[in-house]
């Protein structure tokens, strides 16, 4: 299909979440935050307290994921999974390890790729995650991947569990970042890489402000 498509990935803690939803925003095109469907099947799964290896089991919650996406009327995210609002649970770091052990499961990426794609809607997409641009919209017009240092990324994601209210440790954020970018990287399917047509943004010195202009430049320029 000809829907317009912009890619955003990267490492966590890169700030490609913040950077998708307001490019998003900007453009008036639609935002898919794919971490967001990891981190709700791990979620789930959790829940219904699934032995953590049955791979099978994992597969039929991802496929029979039910989520729907919203706005808050103060324009932040809501999303709901069979009906509770769980936007803020999903965000844990729990929760993160969870959806980095689900992404690993061919089956489960495999029952979400088609979800994934059904959100190429005119008049565009954001599309946020670790293989939007290799194995999701492998022909999307514009991709980008957004990194930063390991440092930088355990610091911001410290503030940003801070601003909401969690709890955090710096030192155990930075062996967790380090240890989800090594299974995130080491995987061998969909493995966090650059696609080979990516256009590499290192935000590690860089202000949200002006990594959200120079996204939007880059924008500009290719569609
Ligand atoms: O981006 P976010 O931190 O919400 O992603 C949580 C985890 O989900 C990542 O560490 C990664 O393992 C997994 N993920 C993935 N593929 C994506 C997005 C997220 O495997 N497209």
């Amino acid at each position: 299909n000809s829907v317009p498509i912009l890619t955003i990935d990267g490492p966590s803690g890169s700030g490609k979440g913040t950077i998708a939803r307001r490019v998003a925003d900007q453009l008036g095109w639609h935002l898919l935050d794919s971490g967001a469907l990891y981190r709700l099947v791990a979620y789930s799964a959790g829940r219904r307290g699934l032995d953590p290896a049955d791979q099978a089991a994992h597969e039929r919650v991802a496929e029979q994921l039910d989520v729907r996406f919203g706005l808050a009327p103060d324009g932040g995210e809501q999303i709901w999974l069979e009906g509770e609002e769980v936007s803020k649970a999903i965000r844990t770091e729990q929760v993160g390890e969870g959806a980095s052990r689900v992404g690993a499961m061919p089956g489960v990426r495999a029952a979400l790729l088609e979800r994934q794609r059904a959100f190429a809607r005119a008049p565009g997409l954001v599309a946020d995650g670790r293989d939007m641009g290799t194995v999701v919209f492998p022909s999307a017009t514009l991709k980008i991947y957004l990194t930063a240092s390991a440092e930088e990324r355990a610091r911001r994601r410290y503030n940003q569990l801070k601003d909401k209210g969690l709890d955090a440790n710096l030192a155990a954020l930075s062996l967790d970042i380090a240890e989800r970018d090594r299974r995130d990287a080491s995987r061998p399917i969909a493995p966090l890489k650059p696609a080979d047509d990516a256009l590499i943004v290192d935000s590690t010195s860089m202000t949200i402000d002006a990594v959200l202009a120079r996204v939007l430049e880059l924008a500009a320029a290719r569609f």
